[in-house]
């Protein structure tokens, strides 16, 4: 209708239009330009360790198939039958070695190659179709601690490219022991009624609304773990927000600062070694501490036990929450999670919520791990009951004639500033409250959609 991108994303006042969340036009185009562009997630391999195991997901809404083939390897196909356009799989989760397609009986390997058809050996095609170009569309897969991500864009960016600087911080969560994690059984889903970018730019490390909207879940001690280990609220929960150009984002919060436990056990003066067995990262237990020195760099380590990352997002729909809950008993019920809010439509988003924990944690750890984000960050968790509430009611003020000409506010910039003596790269921020890492989320949003 004539609007261009720079009339929604004002780079010169750092405001957005609220007319991006109801946007038509714009949904198709961030189909075509973000979501069959860069890399998605779609789960993790321990969710398929056998040879014809598979999973269904969606890439937005185009649906594949993630299958680990007969050489080990990790395949997704799109779920669409090249002879008349049916759904080839129909299934959630299985095992197959060959997926036939109900309509005509179509039949596929696991990596997407076509097998035959019925009455193939009477020549169904003649002498004249190469089977070769009968095989499912194949996306590009690339593994990263075991998270399945994929592209449809076979020769653009490399994953650790999509990464960028955010690859140091991400390994101190994702690729961190020996063992790696595993998924704590099949993930949550649920629909909602609003566009991906209302989850999906709050996931930019949108530390600012936990004081508020959260606030109640603090006070009230219902956020689990103990009352020594609620967190405390400003002014004390301040860190530093960690960005890059491609938009994903970290809240790293000091763990001396965040936890009123610490007031009592002192963390100051205290070995990296011994800062972790009292900071207790969900996940790792004391005899794991060695596997992080191996897996990880020095400063790495040392950053997940003075002031790790906590809060953060990929790019573009992916939430990151490592919920730390240590005890002065040593003890830990955090969480490690990760939700996708996958676009179903311009005013619809399905939420996705994994769980994870190390595969060589005990088993009462990963139980604990499961019961704290099933608690807070689940479909029906305490923190996400909030989100829900507020999320839907932005949308249907994205409707009205008036209300959408509002613009959201980007203002409160600092700058990037690298805190003395920081090692690691990136755009860094100090403290939480602030607008930069969200409003990087949108500058990466702008690159991608003003792409050629
Ligand atoms: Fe799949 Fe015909 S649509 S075999």
């Amino acid at each position: 209708d004539g609007t261009s991108l720079d009339d929604l994303i004002m780079r010169d006042s750092n405001e957005v239009s609220l007319r991006v969340m109801t946007d038509e036009e714009l949904y198709k185009l961030e189909m075509e330009k973000i979501f069959a562009k860069t890399w998605l997630l779609l789960g993790h391999e321990s969710e398929i360790p056998e040879t014809g195991d598979f999973i269904v997901r969606d890439m937005a809404e185009d649906n594949v198939i993630v299958a680990r083939g007969p050489d080990g390897d990790v395949h997704v196909s799109l779920n669409v039958c090249p002879h008349r356009g049916m759904r080839v799989c129909l299934g959630e989760a299985g095992n197959k070695r060959v997926h036939q397609c109900i309509y005509h009986g179509w039949a596929f390997r696991p990596n997407g190659d076509f097998i035959g058809a019925p009455v193939e050996r009477e020549k169904m095609h003649g002498n004249d179709v190469d089977k070769k170009t009968l095989g499912l569309k194949k996306a590009r897969v690339h593994l990263y601690g075991g998270l399945i991500f994929a592209t449809w864009d076979v020769d653009g960016p490399s994953f650790d490219e999509f990464l960028g600087d955010s690859k140091y911080y991400m390994d101190q969560l994702f690729c961190r022991t020996d063992s790696g994690l595993e998924l704590l059984g099949p993930p949550q889903r649920f629909v909602l009624p609003c566009n991906w970018k209302v989850p999906g730019e709050q996931s930019g490390s949108d530390g600012f609304h936990t004081l508020t909207l959260h606030r109640s879940l603090m006070e009230g001690g219902v956020m689990g773990g103990t009352a020594e280990s609620i967190y405390d609220q400003a002014p004390g929960m301040y860190g530093v927000d960690i960005s890059c150009k491609q938009g994903h984002s970290l809240r790293c919060l000091e763990a001396e600062k965040t936890f009123k436990m610490f007031a009592d056990v002192p963390f100051e003066g205290k070995s990296t070694r011994e800062r972790l067995e009292l900071l207790t990262p969900p996940g790792i237990t004391k005899e794991m501490i060695p596997e992080l020195f191996k897996n990880l760099s020095e400063d790495q380590v040392n950053q997940l036990a003075t002031i790790p990352p906590q809060v953060g997002g990929l790019f573009p729909n992916v939430l990151i929450a490592f919920i730390f809950a240590p005890r002065t008993d040593g003890g830990s019920s955090g969480a490690l999670t990760l939700h996708t809010y996958m676009p179903k439509g311009p005013d619809r988003v399905e939420f996705t919520n994994y769980i994870f924990a190390e595969k060589d944690a005990p088993e009462q750890m990963k139980r604990d791990m499961l019961q704290n984000s099933i608690w807070n960050t689940g479909t029906s968790g305490v923190i996400e009951q909030d989100d829900a509430d507020v999320w839907p009611v932005i949308m249907k003020n994205a409707r009205g004639a008036v209300s959408k000409g509002v613009t959201l506010k980007y203002k409160a910039l600092h700058g990037h500033e690298r805190p003395e003596g920081w090692v690691g790269e990136g755009l860094l921020y100090p403290g939480f409250t602030k607008d930069d890492t969200q409003w990087n989320w949108w500058l990466a949003y702008y690159d991608l959609m003003d792409a050629v």
